[in-house]
């Protein structure tokens, strides 16, 4: 099987890179060899690994070639990106890509493109780097009605939000995103990480998957991690929690519900262990039960590793064509549930003025809409001032945000109310 890889930059080197030391085995195991006939990117690669695979700046002309079989989309964006795929698809070859943007912005009419054209188009590397979690969602869960997914799906903020936990309130969050920069773990534009974008796109492409849906990115609530404090991680940690960035996709009784945010999660739960730029997926079938895919969700040898395993199925024939989950025919958007109705428990930092009956006032709010509270403390932050912290049980996110506005109105409550989610 002769492939274009077409981006030259950290994705494209990690596939050369594997396909070259593992070109052996590979064709051992499957019987057959996979080889680069051209890499085409914008500008001349100078990595040592290139040298001896012929280059062209021509990203286009690698669809009408007929020493190509597969088109290996490496670029990034979704405006090149998307028209190499389409010529790609037309002419008639399969292509394999890591672009979660593009697949959870266009992937309907891709996959439809590549259903008429009889040919694949695969994208393992698109969430979640080395974890094989589409081919455990789409090939091991078959046979399953999912019922909720869960994931640590950007591994910059869980990078982020572990340094935040560590080091106490010594540590701004702008102090710590410098930190990400500087090691390379964030863009050094990193809103699609920070605001929850880039894990939007891979909770659009996960549940699409899971649920037998079209592509909703506009569906996704979406809440990234900025406007946390270090005091949150504080309390979080007093009341037995760790604080995640989760991609949260449920069906409950034929609704659906997709949302990206901040989470407490309790300290001793399974994806409070996943820490640094780890990610991990949590998938609950009926028959299954929960299964817990973990590892590096990105970098040039994971990603990579997730490329060559599309490329193995590709030259053995075993992937199918054309669909998300090669079940198109089948796919029906469910409705999506409202945001105000769905259903989670909630922590509150209330910042207070010390005054008598301000605690009562504010348990009161909470009263008059049969919130119940799990856990309650109050801890001075200055002279007359101090935090009401709360975790509450399980209440519709309508109800909790009346709370919330009620509580902002009091004369003595003096800054926002932070409220951030609980997953259990
Ligand atoms: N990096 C990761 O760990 C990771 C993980 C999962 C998924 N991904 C996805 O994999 C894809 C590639 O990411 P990356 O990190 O490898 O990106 P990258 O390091 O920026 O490399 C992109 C390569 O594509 C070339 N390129 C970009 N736009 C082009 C265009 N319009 N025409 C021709 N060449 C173009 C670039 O050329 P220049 O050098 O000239 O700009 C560069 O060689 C993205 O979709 C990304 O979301 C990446």
């Amino acid at each position: 099987m002769k492939i274009a890889i077409c981006g030259a930059g950290t994705v494209g080197r990690g596939v050369t890179q594997i396909l070259q030391d593992n070109q052996a085995l590979i064709t051992a195991r499957t019987g057959k060899a996979i080889e680069i006939t051209v890499v085409a990117s914008r500008s001349v690669p100078t990595d040592e690994i290139f040298k001896d695979i012929a280059y062209t700046a021509d990203i286009g002309s690698v669809c009408a070639r007929q020493d190509v079989d597969v088109v290996v989309e490496l670029m990034g964006g979704t405006t090149d990106a998307k028209v190499l795929i389409e010529t790609a698809l037309s002419a008639g070859k399969s292509v394999v890509t890591a672009n979660k943007a593009l697949i959870a912005e266009h992937g309907d009419a891709l996959f439809a493109l590549a259903t008429k054209h009889e040919v694949a188009l695969l994208y393992e590397a698109a969430v979640a780097g080395s974890i094989p979690i589409i081919k455990v969602i789409k090939e091991s869960l078959a046979g399953n009605q999912v019922a909720w997914l869960a994931g640590i799906i950007n591994g910059t903020a869980n990078f982020i939000l572990t340094e935040m936990a560590a080091s106490g309130p010594t540590r701004t969050f702008d102090e710590v995103l410098q930190e990400a920069q500087t090691l390379g773990y964030a863009e050094a534009d990193p809103t699609f990480d920070i605001e929850g974008i880039d894990a939007a796109h891979k909770l659009t492409i996960l549940s699409a998957l899971a649920f037998d849906q079209p592509l909703m990115l506009a569906h996704v609530q979406i809440e990234g991690i900025s406007s946390l404090d270090s005091v949150d991680f504080k309390f979080a940690r007093e009341l037995g929690f760790k604080i995640k960035h989760l991609g949260i996709a449920r069906c409950q009784n034929g609704q659906l519900e997709m949302a990206v945010h901040p989470s407490f999660v309790p300290a001793t739960a399974i994806l409070s262990q996943i820490d640094g730029v780890q990610n991990a997926v949590l998938v609950c079938g009926d028959a299954a039960g929960e299964i817990l895919c973990a590892g590096a969700g990105a970098g040039a040898g994971p990603t990579g590793s997730a490329v060559v395993s599309d490329l193995i199925d590709l030259v053995q024939g075993t992937s199918s064509s054309g669909s998300l989950g090669g079940r198109s025919s089948a796919l029906k958007a469910l409705p999506v549930r409202p945001a105000a109705e769905v259903v989670s428990g909630y922590y509150l930092r209330i910042s207070v003025e010390d005054q008598p009956g301000v605690m009562s006032a504010v348990t009161a709010i909470l009263a008059r809409r049969t919130i119940s509270l799990d856990k309650i403390l109050q801890e001075d932050i200055a002279p007359n001032r101090s935090f009401i912290v709360l975790v509450t049980d399980p209440i519709q996110h309508g109800v909790i945000s009346d709370a919330i506005n009620e509580l902002q109105e009091m004369t003595s409550v003096i800054a926002p109310v932070q409220s951030i989610r609980v997953f259990r």
